[in-house]
């Protein structure tokens, strides 16, 4: 890491407003955003987030509506002031509340690309695509230098036979390309996007997440991508951080987020899950972790240090970690009888919803189906079944 402190300053530029090319793309610390509703109610719609975005990485802010993820991407832009906490771009404090930094949207090399692509419908293409250089705060470019830098980012992201169309007369993929077009030509590391798929339908959103993710490995930006939508997410981030209420609930891979959520409130915004409730009666170093529920002990995994013996906890599977069987299997733990109340064939896997004494059991795989009314085993892993607080602390 280059130590910006000892590096002389370019004139009229503190050594602390001095780029760093081996820091983070993105630093956001302790971040603190208040809003007052009309009526006086306050809202802290960022309450203390703190994440890093390394470069080429793509980091998804997932989360409820209302729960931050538009403020944070708007603070970070800049076109929201913060109350307290820092952000820097590259090493550079764009914001700081202690020191009383606050450089302005302009300024602060990043993109932004938008819901509905906010392209400018009585522009064509190449000057969609132009405006960033023809508006940049510096350095001025020359009309032919203009226009290749246009051309050769327009080609790269495939669009270099439209630059005289106007946005009217283009396909949503195609107006992405634009945007995309657009955000690169400006040449910033960091683009930011806004729940920008939400307006099409899910068969045209999966081509062109699969473009996007093609586009990004090709021009290798960094992109911080807001979205509540829980398959976007997994398909597009390197990392997911999930909001809940102005604050990251969880922050890691998507395999992370969904194989080993850290609380209940996590694992039901990704992927549906079985949960049974129950006591802790004990805990081993390992992780190893057995608990009373109603439908006897059960053994899973606890990696939450703060959970005690006599706590009530919930174990939690993802559906497709239940495993069926006709027959009891030998010597397996975690194994229960039950009967087929729903078997429901979806195409590719089926599911069984599954009745055992007070409990439901849900199951998915591609099995064939089994009649309602049959009773069959069903077992979980102890590795699969994690136990989390029945309360969640975040
Ligand atoms: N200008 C504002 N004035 C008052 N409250 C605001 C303002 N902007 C946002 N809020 C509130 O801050 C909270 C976070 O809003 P934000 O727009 O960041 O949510 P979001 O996660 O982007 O939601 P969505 O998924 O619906 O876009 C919400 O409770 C919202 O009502
Ligand atoms: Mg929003």
């Amino acid at each position: 890491m280059i130590d910006t402190k000892t590096m002389a300053a370019p004139e009229g530029q503190q050594p602390s407003e001095l780029a760093d090319e081996h820091a983070p793309v993105l630093r956001v610390q302790h971040l603190v955003k208040h809003f007052h509703r009309a009526g006086g109610a306050e809202v802290r719609a960022i309450d203390g987030v703190t994440l890093d975005i390394v470069p080429g990485e793509i980091l998804v802010l997932l989360g409820p509506s209302g729960c931050g993820k538009t403020t944070l991407l708007r603070s970070v832009a800049g076109l929201e002031s913060p109350d307290s906490g820092r952000i820097e771009i590259q090493g550079r404090p764009v914001y700081a509340s202690a020191q009383g930094t606050t450089v302005p949207p302009e300024r602060r090399r990043l993109s932004m690309i938008f819901q509905s692509y906010a392209l400018w419908p009585h522009m064509s293409v190449f000057d969609n695509v132009a405006y960033p250089v023809k508006h940049a705060v510096r350095p001025r470019v020359g009309r032919r230098e203009l226009t290749t830098r246009v051309q050769s980012v327009m080609d790269m992201v495939g669009i270099g036979e439209l630059g005289r169309q106007f946005p009217s007369q283009l396909s949503g993929g195609q107006q992405q390309r634009v945007a995309l077009a657009r955000a690169m030509v400006a040449e910033s590391q960091l683009v930011l996007f806004d729940e920008p798929m939400s307006n099409v339908d899910a068969k045209v959103r999966e081509q062109l997440r699969v473009e996007l993710l093609s586009m990004q490995q090709r021009l290798n930006f960094s992109a911080l991508y807001v979205t509540h939508d829980q398959g976007e997410a997994m398909g597009l981030g390197d990392r997911i951080a999930v909001m809940r209420d102005g604050r990251v609930a969880q922050l890691g891979s998507p395999q992370d987020i969904y194989e080993r959520p850290t609380s209940r409130y996590v694992a039901h915004f990704v992927g549906s899950s079985n949960e049974l409730t129950g006591t802790l009666v004990h805990r081993d170093p390992d992780g190893s972790a057995r608990v009373r529920t109603s439908l006897g002990v059960m053994t899973g995994t606890c990696i939450d240090p703060e959970v005690a013996v006599g706590d009530s906890v919930v174990l939690l599977w993802r559906p497709e970690q239940t495993i069926l069987s006709d027959s009891a299997l030998p010597h397996s733990i975690n194994e229960w009888e039950g009967q087929v109340e729903t078997a429901l064939f979806l195409g590719p896997h089926v599911e069984h919803i599954l009745c055992a004494g007070d409990a439901t059991i849900r199951t998915r795989g591609n099995q064939r189906l089994i009649a309602c009314g049959t009773r069959v085993h069903f077992s979980v892993r102890p590795e699969h079944a994690r136990v989390l607080p029945a309360a969640d602390r975040t």
